[in-house]
């Protein structure tokens, strides 16, 4: 056990002091998808485990943030509306905010004129930003009062992904209130070695399971760090460790920018033995981008992106070559439901969400990752680089008045895979396509219940008729007569009302079953538990013992 911690500590980074130490609150921190949050409505979301109400004032287009209490006396926000003017008004007596806390309206009697007496009124606010289909919040709140406007933060310091940045990307987005800490999380997704045994047949399999020669190119400081994957292998879609012979160069990076961003960035080169070999814009590129936000005690709000790049299509000739060049993959994928991906997305997610928890509680128990992990193998690099930051940077600090979740929650499997609590009600498409599915459902139900009211109608109506078709087929001596019999029932059932009834009794039952099963889809992950990897038959072994000399093989 000894010789595993001297490993360990050889495998690591240097430590770098973090100079001045390190702020949680001077940071951007991205709180919801644009496109997918109602703008009708106020919504109570959480940072640093302060409740902040967010609002879309649709007279000045902007999204807007305070925190949850009204300053008269208390009462959250969000419960209220936004009025015409696009202020938030509190639900209890009907006072009025803008976007920057100021007061602009107390019904009970404060004269409108009196900016001295309004400016009592006024609440506490934080600087909103929209980058990249994203609404950011800079950590800090600010009281418009005593605001020095220098002091206002710069959306330069965003840390948005460069990929989105390049029309030649589609992406998929997706965010989730996960039940443990953005620590928990980014540690997660920085471990691209425990996915093919958690996503085992979701996005990966147990065989490409192998050694990971994980390098740091940009040694840890207290923005973050940068690394590269030396392990060879194709990159194919989704796939983070490739298990082929190489056929294509391929390069895999990873970037964490402290304290809520990073990225796994895998891109390959034309075909190997080509021109193109070493041309990375010839082959495909796909980013796992994860954003953190530390929402409360044992608890965070993920934003993950997936963007990839196909290959661009090739040169055509003929007449062919006069068409417009379209990226058939790429306009695939663009036109897949938000809330289909959303679907698939969750489902993934699960299969971390139902242990982490329970992983995280476990550390804090043993008294901390360096007394409880054994990580002897240069796969847990970038783990180890991380916790280091995290542990120079010090825990976030939460509002000390935040509800702890991290002792507090339920951990039953039914409330960690509650998909509904933890993505669908904030995301209108899948709000959206839930309420569709149910409204479906129902009405299958009913045209159903109908068809069966029609039946015996239907059977009288048709019963001469295929008794007649019947009786031919009985009376058939030789195949080719039989098989013109049977051709005539199916026909015969088929064009009477009780092949119509039967018909549509099958395609309204099937569309039924589709709906419900989306409906369950986007409420709880239970319905899929246990995930592939828990069952003992079926393929996928890893039966290949690795060293510990093969793991740091480079
Ligand atoms: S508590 Fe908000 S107006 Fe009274
Ligand atoms: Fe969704």
């Amino acid at each position: 056990m000894h010789s595993f911690h001297v490993v360990t500590l050889a495998l690591v980074a240097p430590t770098h002091a973090f100079k001045g130490g390190f702020s949680w609150t001077r940071q951007w921190y991205p709180l919801a998808f644009s496109k997918v949050t109602d703008r009708s409505v106020p919504h109570r979301l959480e940072l640093l485990g302060e409740p902040l109400v967010l609002w879309y004032d649709g007279v000045n287009e902007a999204w807007c943030a305070m925190i949850d209490a009204c300053p008269h006396r208390l009462a959250p926000l969000s419960e209220g509306r936004i009025d015409e003017k696009g202020a938030i008004e509190c639900p209890y007596h009907g006072w009025a905010f803008e976007s920057d806390g100021r007061c602009t309206r107390v019904p009970q009697g404060v004269d409108p004129l009196d900016p001295k007496l309004l400016s009592k009124c006024g609440g506490t606010s934080y600087v909103v930003a929209e980058r990249q289909g994203l609404v950011w919040v800079w950590g800090e709140p600010l009281n418009f009062s005593e605001a020095d406007p220098k002091q206002l933060p710069d959306e330069a310091q965003i840390p948005i992904c460069e990929a989105l940045e390049d029309d030649r990307f589609v992406w998929i987005d997706v965010s989730r209130d996960m039940p443990y800490s953005a620590d928990m999380l980014l540690e997660n997704v920085l471990d691209s070695s425990h996915v093919p045994f958690t996503h085992h047949q979701t996005i990966s399999k147990r065989e490409n399971a192998k050694p990971l020669p994980l390098v740091l190119t940009e040694t840890l400081s207290a923005d973050g760090f940068s690394g590269e994957n030396r392990v060879d292998g194709d990159a194919g879609v989704l796939k983070v460790q490739g298990s082929a012979p190489p056929t294509r160069r391929t390069e895999r990076t990873t970037v964490f920018r402290a304290p809520t961003y990073m990225h796994h960035k895998i891109r390959s080169g034309g075909l190997a033995g080509t021109d193109a070999e070493n041309d990375f814009d010839a082959g495909f590129e796909t980013w796992t981008v994860a954003y953190a936000t530390p929402t409360g005690p044992g608890r965070c709000r993920l934003f993950a992106r997936f963007p990839f790049r196909f290959p661009p299509p090739k040169p055509r000739t003929g007449l062919l070559g006069k068409l417009p060049s379209i990226n058939l993959p790429a306009e695939v994928f663009r036109r897949v439901p938000t809330w289909a991906q959303h679907m698939g997305q969750l489902k993934v997610l699960d299969d971390d969400n139902i242990f982490l928890p329970l992983q995280e509680r476990r550390v804090a128990d043993v008294g901390g990752w360096k007394r409880g992990y054994v990580t002897p193998t240069s796969a847990d690099l970038f783990v180890n680089t991380y916790r280091r930051w995290f542990d120079a940077a010090g825990p976030p600090p939460h509002a000390s008045h935040a509800v702890d979740y991290f002792r507090g929650a339920a951990l039953d499997k039914a409330s960690l895979l509650d998909r509904y609590a933890q993505h669908t009600k904030h995301c209108t498409a899948c709000s959206g396509a839930l309420t569709n599915a149910q409204r479906i459902s129902k009405a299958c139900t009913a045209l159903l219940l109908a068809l069966g009211t029609c039946t015996p109608w239907a059977i009288v109506g048709s019963s001469h008729a295929v008794l007649g078709a019947a009786s031919a087929l009985s009376t058939a001596r030789t195949v080719p007569t039989a098989l013109a019999a049977t051709c005539g029932l199916i026909g015969t059932l088929v064009s009477r009302p009780i092949g119509a009834v039967t018909l549509s009794a099958l395609a309204l039952f099937a569309i039924r079953q589709f709906a419900q099963s989306v409906a369950e889809k986007l409420t709880t992950g239970l319905g899929e538990y246990p995930p592939p990897r828990n069952r003992p038959e079926g393929e996928g072994a890893a039966t290949e013992l690795r060293t510990v000399e093969q793991g740091r093989a480079r």
